[in-house]
């Protein structure tokens, strides 16, 4: 029987049936402001809130006040007090790099994470932690130490990812076999604002509806519509995975 980790946003966790597989770790794509950050909020702070689950954040875009405040914009009122408590634990920028070499830095966060009891983690983004590495070579040796602790610990993932969704003849980078799942979050301007939609392309070991749902970003985090007349973006015989 395959556990299951529900993300908290009871449309996403319909569409997964059941949630995210427990122990996994899955890419959240998108272009900026497509929603990335707010779910990962969303997915840490469901986690204690609901699940009893204690979640830790990892921030190389912004500072734990400004994590806060998207926190509490959104209504996710008791994000101070989870974190005063240690149920959510922020990493933010300054302490990410608080050494002066980036690989010393991450050292020391890995050496936090063996010894830490947390369920859930969300890094934000693998697009900036990837930023700082100088060569290829260092980037994948510490993104498999990564991804291994990540397993070893029990830590059920999110890592935001900055890439608008992957169509067939585009090029699939390293991310996308290290990680167990990817989401893409999608935006398109319309005259009246922007319409959102999910998508979720890849899930190994789970059966998961592969059409494009419409979500919407307001105050209690993010819908999305399950029952919605869900759309295909494609025909079956060209399917992009
Ligand atoms: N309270 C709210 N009500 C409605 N929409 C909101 C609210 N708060 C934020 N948003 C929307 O959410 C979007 C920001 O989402 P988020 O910060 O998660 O994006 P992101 O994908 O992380 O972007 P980036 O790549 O720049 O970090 C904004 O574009 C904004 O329109
Ligand atoms: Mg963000």
């Amino acid at each position: 029987m395959i556990e299951l980790t529900k993300t908290g946003i009871d449309g996403l966790d319909g569409i997964l049936n059941g949630g995210i597989v427990t122990n996994s770790t899955t890419l959240v794509s998108g272009n900026p402001g497509a929603g990335k950050s707010i779910l990962g909020l969303q997915y840490i702070y469901s986690g204690v809130e609901q699940f009893d689950e204690k979640g830790i954040y990892l921030s190389f875009e912004e500072n734990e006040s400004d994590l806060r405040e998207a926190a509490e914009s959104i209504g996710f009122d008791r994000w101070p007090e989870h974190v005063e408590s240690d149920d959510i634990k922020v990493y933010d920028k300054q302490v990410l790099l608080r050494e002066n070499d980036f690989s010393s830095s991450i050292e020391l966060l890995l050496d936090d994470l063996k010894n830490d009891d947390y369920d859930r983690l969300v890094l934000d983004s693998l697009t900036m932690f990837e930023l700082f590495f100088d060569n290829e070579k260092e980037k994948r040796t510490y993104l498999l130490k990564f991804t291994d602790i990540l397993s070893n610990n029990e830590l059920t993932t999110l890592m935001t990812n900055e890439q608008g969704a992957v169509f067939p003849d585009t090029d699939i980078g390293l991310e996308n076999y290290l990680t167990d799942g990817n989401i893409y979050l999608i935006q398109t301007p319309t005259d009246a604002g922007v319409n959102r939609y999910l998508w979720v392309a890849k899930m190994r070991k789970q059966d998961i509806e592969t059409d494009i749902y419409p979500m919407e970003i307001s105050w209690g985090g993010i819908d999305v519509h399950e029952n919605a007349s869900a759309f295909s973006m494609m025909s079956e015989e060209d399917s992009p995975i």
